[in-house]
């Protein structure tokens, strides 16, 4: 059996294997094949729903300095921002008008929202809408501090592992951040019982095909509910300004790959895809992701989360364009559901 049969029959790969597998993206039929199996198993897991999520970046201060980020702390040009307790309920409030069933409070590692400030924002929105899951991204925090925000009515928690390769992890990131920290994190949440996210990007600088097959390794060890990838951005005031982009076609190859290794995981056709290409999010739904996270963060904030270079923020990405998105879906066939959008284990 070729690596190729074995990932469709539901088997896991060594290594060298996942080598051969991601190696192969440039042969159209090995595509189309991974991409057909992909929607198909998409659609006996979630038929042609497409679950939404309402992006609110609520803070672009951020105590790291990743390389490839544009709101890293060395970023002079970053106009740094943070919105209070009522502008975050008022985006929850127009994105619940918008049928958004779970609010993504995304940010930097910003050390002004302590736990009792997280605790207070998390139960009042918890408050206000019961029936709306409420899901983290904010960074590397400690076991206690992710109790509280569980205990507060945080559902999930998104956290990318970002390279799942030590030596290259460390070519990514400033010396005070480790790979091993990053993933007693993600086991600490796991733990706690958040419904738990993970992830990587596609062709940051000096990324290699071993690299990717570590990142899929460790995917299989963590089981995360969540997958978030996306090709690599450059920033222009950061360490890997000068450097390209990361392949649309090879991200695509990998989101069919991990909807096969990952049946039920919930897979977003994510914002850089959409930037990468314009038709990027619809072309991810059809290699099997299965979520969109349209931005529900203040218009005059927007421009300012600038993780990359040209990030979309308006038309179809747009909270406030969700028609457009609704029209988009239904037009290869899915479509854009009013609901939490739970994992289904
Ligand atoms: N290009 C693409 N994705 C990026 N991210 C950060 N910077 C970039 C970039 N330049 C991703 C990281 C992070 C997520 C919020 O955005 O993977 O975890």
């Amino acid at each position: 059996m070729n690596e190729i049969e074995k990932l469709i029959s539901g088997k896991t790969l060594t290594h060298d294997e996942y080598v051969k597998l991601i190696n192969r993206y440039e042969d159209e039929n090995i595509r189309e094949t991974l991409m057909v199996r992909a929607r198909q198993l998409r659609g006996m897991h979630y038929g042609n729903k497409v679950y939404i999520r309402g992006l609110i970046e609520f803070t672009n201060y951020c105590r790291n300095g990743c390389f490839y980020c544009g709101i890293n702390s060395s970023c002079k040009t970053a106009k740094r921002y943070r919105l209070t307790k009522d502008e975050i309920l008022e985006c929850c409030m127009s994105g619940y008008d918008l049928g958004f069933r779970t609010f993504v409070l995304q940010g930097g590692e910003d050390p002004y929202f302590t736990d009792d400030i997280l605790v207070d924002i998390i139960s009042k929105i918890k408050e206000d809408y019961p029936d709306c899951a409420v899901t983290l991204s904010i960074g590397e925090r400690s076991y206690e501090s992710y109790k509280r925000l569980k205990g507060a009515g945080a559902d999930r928690y998104l956290l990318r592992h970002e390279a799942a390769n030590g030596e290259y992890y460390k070519m990514l990131h400033p010396d005070n951040m480790s790979l091993e920290n990053r993933k007693q994190c993600l086991f600490h949440l796991k733990e706690l019982g958040f419904q738990v996210g993970a992830g990587f990007m596609v062709g940051t600088p000096g990324q290699t095909v071993e690299h990717l097959a570590d990142d899929l390794e460790f995917l299989k060890e963590l089981e995360p509910h969540m997958i978030g990838i996306g090709p690599f951005i450059p920033h222009h005031d950061t360490v890997f300004g000068n450097e390209s982009a990361g392949s649309v076609s090879l991200t695509l190859y990998l989101l069919a790959i991990l909807r096969i290794l990952f049946p039920k995981v919930l897979l977003p056709a994510t914002t850089a895809l959409g930037t990468a290409a314009l038709d990027g999010r619809e072309r991810g739904m059809l290699a099997g992701a299965n979520v969109v996270m349209p931005n529900l963060s203040p218009l005059s904030h927007r421009k300012d989360y600038a993780l990359y270079d040209n990030k979309i923020s308006t038309g179809d990405e747009a909270a406030e364009c969700i028609d457009g998105l609704r029209k988009s879906m239904e037009k290869i066939g899915y479509k854009v559901v009013v609901d939490r959008g739970d994992y289904t284990g």
